[in-house]
């Protein structure tokens, strides 16, 4: 039987993204850290959503389609990265988002609707059942002679996860051209699917790191769970040679209070890197990650092996809605000068 023809995809994201050491907390740790600068794939494309979207969109396309619909919270980075891609395609964007209008946008929100996205608050009862909300959103854009794709939450979905397969392939190329040969990869896990595409592409670009997801929000088990289906899917879908690995690695006990409150220590972890390395992180997903990484560093520093590179999928947007706690914060903090 002949392989299923590759994906469509659509070139979007500045790749390939650079892999900086970060010194001083090499130094600290007495192992080498590095971090590869995903959150660098775009200005408003920004983070490990645009990789997702090059074969989302691409498929969207190759289906016709003129409107993306997708959903999120009021600072999804996928709804931002969504709206972002549509203007630049010249397609229409809707986002379902949970919660109500809130009375100006910031962050993330305010991107998407500066680039042109319809916003459409849910209840968190209608976004419980996100496929109402979609099918409603389809129909009125056929009714109106649209054409549209859904994108689900975080773009997760098995195509979705072939971004992080190729940022593999990509990974494998910069050790090729002289990066170093990592022992352990660390990414931020939402739905896992990043994850999985990593795991995926380690076995077919022949990565011999580690790849360690920490969840942010949801339970390591449903992670794990959702990182075994989309490799599964994934492998049927696309024909490719992957399995499951028997070890899904997920440092657990970081997802803190959700998505929409940050703790102090989450908070501080973003200032401390921004000061130590001069890189920022948001404090939503890959602060709360980092966080989980330095305390791993710090419990045993040799864990991940003598080269580390943690993945930095980006979301600095949702920085400025935490003004005030950040304020506080810095207030609090005597390097601050008053
Ligand atoms: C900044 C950032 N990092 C990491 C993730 C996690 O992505 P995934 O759903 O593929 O695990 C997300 C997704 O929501 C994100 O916005």
């Amino acid at each position: 039987m002949s392989a299923p023809p590759a994906p469509p995809r659509v070139s979007l994201a500045c790749l390939p993204t650079p892999i900086v050491k970060l010194e001083r907390l090499s130094a600290r740790f007495g192992v080498e850290v590095f971090v590869k600068r995903d959150d660098l794939t775009g200005l408003l494309e920004t983070g490990n959503k645009v990789r997702k979207l090059e074969f989302l969109v691409g498929e969207a396309l190759a289906q016709g389609a003129d409107t993306l619909i997708t959903c999120g919270t009021l600072q999804s980075n996928c709804c931002r990265a969504v709206a972002a891609v549509a203007a630049r395609l010249g397609l229409r964007s809707i986002l379902a988002l949970r919660g109500d209008r809130p009375q100006s946008y910031d962050g993330n929100l305010l991107l998407g609707k500066l680039l042109g996205a319809e916003a459409v608050y849910c209840t968190p009862e209608e976004f419980g059942q996100i496929e109402g909300v979609f099918a409603r959103l389809t129909d009125e854009v056929r009714r109106r002679g649209g054409r549209p794709y859904v994108i689900p939450e975080s773009g997760a979905t098995e195509l979705g996860a072939l971004g992080y397969l190729e940022c593999a392939h990509e990974i494998s190329q910069q050790v090729r051209q002289g990066a170093p040969a990592f022992d352990t990869l660390v990414i931020t896990a939402f739905s896992g699917g990043s994850q999985a595409g990593l795991l995926m592409g380690k076995q077919l670009a022949g990565l011999s790191a580690e790849i360690v997801g920490i969840p942010i929000a949801r339970p390591a088990g449903d992670v794990q769970r959702y990182v075994e289906t989309t490799i599964r899917t994934a492998a049927a879908r696309f024909g490719l040679r992957v399995e499951p690995p028997k070890t899904i690695h997920l440092l657990d006990g970081y997802q803190g209070l959700g998505r929409g409150t940050i703790r102090k220590e989450e908070l501080a972890t973003v200032v401390q890197l921004a000061r130590e390395e001069g890189i920022l992180l948001d404090p939503v997903y890959t602060g709360k990650a980092f966080l989980g990484f330095l305390d791993h560093l710090a419990r045993d520093s040799k864990q991940f092996g003598s080269r580390v590179c943690f993945i930095h999928t980006g979301g600095v947007f949702s920085l400025f809605p935490f003004r005030d706690s950040l304020s506080r914060l810095l207030d609090g903090d005597p390097l601050v000068e008053s």
